[in-house]
């Protein structure tokens, strides 16, 4: 299968991104893997006709937006995010209604149908930074509760109102498993997506997103890590430190969804060009305009 994966990509002039949360093989074939952020910088900046996106519908959702004339395929069309649905309709527009200088500041979690309605795009690793350099104090956080209190701590001098919504994955991770693992490896640095609840973060060393754990893992001196996020990114955890030990709270958190990306997938994407994404014209310039706003704050 790689074989001819390799072969078709080259004949279509086709390029595979996958994020880290993919099954270790999907991975290893792919040409750029990474966190939200970087796969949405990669998408825009690629020389391809063709995108094989690796994630779930919102990341290929958002390659589409900033690539309007390349073809964009999910392995799976039905791998979806649940968080990424999870602002009640009217929301937003009762939000905009109650204070004059609200920004939407819109998690890329999101469908393209919330980001059309949004005022800039935020991934776990520049909300922080985005939020601080807007000009508004009143801020609408969408979709996640979770990143947007911990963005709300960090910029006190904001008036942060967050959504109700969270990822399923992460914050079902209790802060009684993670003390279960932490008194099996009392040595072990814990590492935590921002996607967790604050009891998870507070018993945190370092907190960040996919590709920040990824980092922050490699540069550290310890040997053993407790991990607070999808066990996907395990793949290149190992991949960058074999000598290193990793753990995850008990039962290990595992996105499904995720795990619809398969080799089998992408083969069958690449031959038969199917499950491409499509988003209506009118709806894909008014999401384009917040993302490319992220891509614009974040450099
Ligand atoms: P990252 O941006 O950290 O890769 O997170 C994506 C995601 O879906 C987290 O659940
Ligand atoms: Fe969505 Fe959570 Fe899966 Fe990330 S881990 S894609 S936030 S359900």
């Amino acid at each position: 299968m790689k074989e001819q994966i390799e072969r078709l990509k080259k004949e279509k002039e086709a390029v595979i991104l996958a994020h880290y949360y993919a099954p270790s093989e999907v991975q290893e074939i792919a040409d750029h893997v990474g966190d939200s952020f970087y796969l949405a910088k990669v998408a825009k900046s690629i020389d391809a006709k063709i995108i094989v996106f690796c994630g779930v519908s919102f990341m290929g959702e958002s390659a589409k937006i900033l690539n309007p004339n390349k073809k964009v395929l999910m392995p799976d069309p039905t791998a979806d995010c649940p968080m990424a649905h999870m602002v009640k309709e009217g929301k937003i527009a009762e939000m905009r209604a109650k204070y004059d200088d609200l920004a939407v500041v819109c998690y890329i979690n999101s469908t393209a149908e919330l980001k059309a309605q949004s005022d800039v795009c935020v991934t776990s690793s520049n909300a922080v930074r985005i939020v601080k350099a807007l000009p508004n104090k009143n801020i609408f956080f969408i979709p996640d509760k979770n990143l947007g209190s911990y963005v709300a701590e960090q910029v006190p001098e904001k008036n942060i109102i967050v959504n109700d919504g969270y990822c399923p994955i992460h914050a079902s991770i209790t802060a009684r498993q993670l003390k279960e693992e932490k008194d099996k490896h009392p040595g072990a640095l814990v590492l935590t997506h921002p996607e967790c609840e604050k009891e998870l973060l507070l018993m945190s060393d370092h907190i960040g997103s996919t590709a920040e754990i990824i980092s922050f893992a490699k540069s550290s001196d310890a040997e053993e890590f407790i991990i607070c996020t999808e066990d996907g990114v395990l793949y290149r955890l190992l991949e960058e430190n074999p000598e290193k030990r990793f753990f995850f709270p008990d039962p290990r958190p595992c996105c499904t969804d995720m795990k619809l990306n398969t080799v089998e997938g992408v083969l069958s994407v690449l031959m038969n060009e199917n499950n491409e994404i499509k988003i209506n014209e009118d709806k894909r310039n008014s999401a384009l305009i917040p993302l490319e706003k992220m891509l614009e704050l974040a450099k």
